[in-house]
């Protein structure tokens, strides 16, 4: 049973799929004017705190916690890196075992992917990754549900991910590979994924008949696509990386030229923030086959689902 969401590979395929069924149904009772109810008619989360204690900027991924919080009956509480300091004024087991005590569930944005793994080892209450240098995790699940929404299955679909070989590749790689997608990933030749990752991702792929292929071909990972999803060329932490990235990410952009590679019905991808005219041209991700507003809303219902599945609701 899922104790805490740290990493996209927590959820085996079979718990994916019960969590992504579980963020539909929830998104069609909330766009039908239905609240999800408990057995007793009340709302399921009556009572409860998630805190969110975010260490970076964030606009989705905050707003569809608390949103989501709301509209499920408890609330959400933000704590910026000014507001606690973790680490500084207070040592990382020390903010875990004190949140533990008031809230419910605890979702962290964190610089250190091992920040969310100690919250982890010390909370009493599930903790989420609410992205980390490593991963992505709920970016993934909303990436997941939308392109199960614009093609009606996941299984043997290809996505092609052109850019950084970063937290958000690696989560999609990730629940990409439990759930049997054939992920093609380009990456210039020093921005490639985590090697622990490709490993644990390639063993996924064996077990759900899925693929993992890497190259440094925005082109070949792109040939025969359904999906071709991209991020920013430097993350947050990573800004003054940029002026020397751009150069050796220039042939990964997502335009129209690269397009014509993928399928006719081909997405296109991104977890925004986006760089328009860097990492994807402004006609591409404004174009009629931009998903990207929908990966932004299907955050809130994944979200939602999520915290139900985590506290046992
Ligand atoms: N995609 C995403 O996580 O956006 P935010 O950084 O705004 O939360
Ligand atoms: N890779 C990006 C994702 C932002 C949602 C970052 O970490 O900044």
């Amino acid at each position: 049973m899922l104790q805490h969401y740290l990493s996209a590979a927590d959820l085996p395929r079979a718990e994916a799929e019960a969590l992504l069924q579980r963020a539909q149904t929830l998104k069609a009772e909330w766009n039908s004017g239905e609240h999800c109810r408990d057995s007793n008619g009340g709302l399921p989360l009556q009572g409860n705190t998630l805190a969110l204690v975010f260490e970076k900027p964030s606009l989705r991924t905050r707003v569809a916690f608390e949103a989501g919080m709301t509209q499920l009956g408890g609330n959400g509480s933000y704590l910026s890196a000014n507001d606690i300091d973790m680490g500084g004024r207070e040592s990382v087991p020390d903010v875990a075992r004190n949140l533990s005590r008031w809230v419910q569930a605890i979702a962290a944005r964190v610089f250190k992917h091992a920040t969310v793994e100690t919250l982890a080892r010390y909370a009493t209450v599930p903790v989420i990754n609410a992205l980390s240098d490593l991963e992505h995790p709920c970016q993934a699940l909303a990436d997941m549900l939308t392109l199960y929404e614009r093609h009606n299955h996941l299984a043997g679909l290809r996505l092609a991910y052109v850019g950084d070989g970063n937290n958000v590749c690696h989560s999609l790689m990730l629940l990409g590979a439990t759930l049997g997608l054939d992920v093609a990933i380009a990456c210039p030749a020093d921005y490639r994924p985590d090697p622990n990752i490709i490993t644990l991702a390639q063993q996924r792929a064996t077990e759900s008949g899925g693929q993992i292929s890497l190259s440094s071909s925005p082109i070949e990972a792109v040939a025969g696509a359904d999906a071709v999803y991209t991020d920013v060329w430097a993350s947050m932490g990573q800004e003054h990386e940029a002026a020397r990235r751009r150069p050796l990410f220039q042939p990964y952009q997502i335009n129209a030229d690269l397009l014509a590679h993928a399928q006719e019905h081909a997405v296109i991808m991104h977890c925004l923030p986006a760089h328009r005219g860097e990492e994807i041209t402004t006609d591409m991700i404004d174009g009629p086959r931009s998903v990207v507003f929908d990966q932004a809303e299907n955050r809130l219902h994944v979200q939602k689902a999520l915290i139900l599945t985590l506290l046992h609701k």
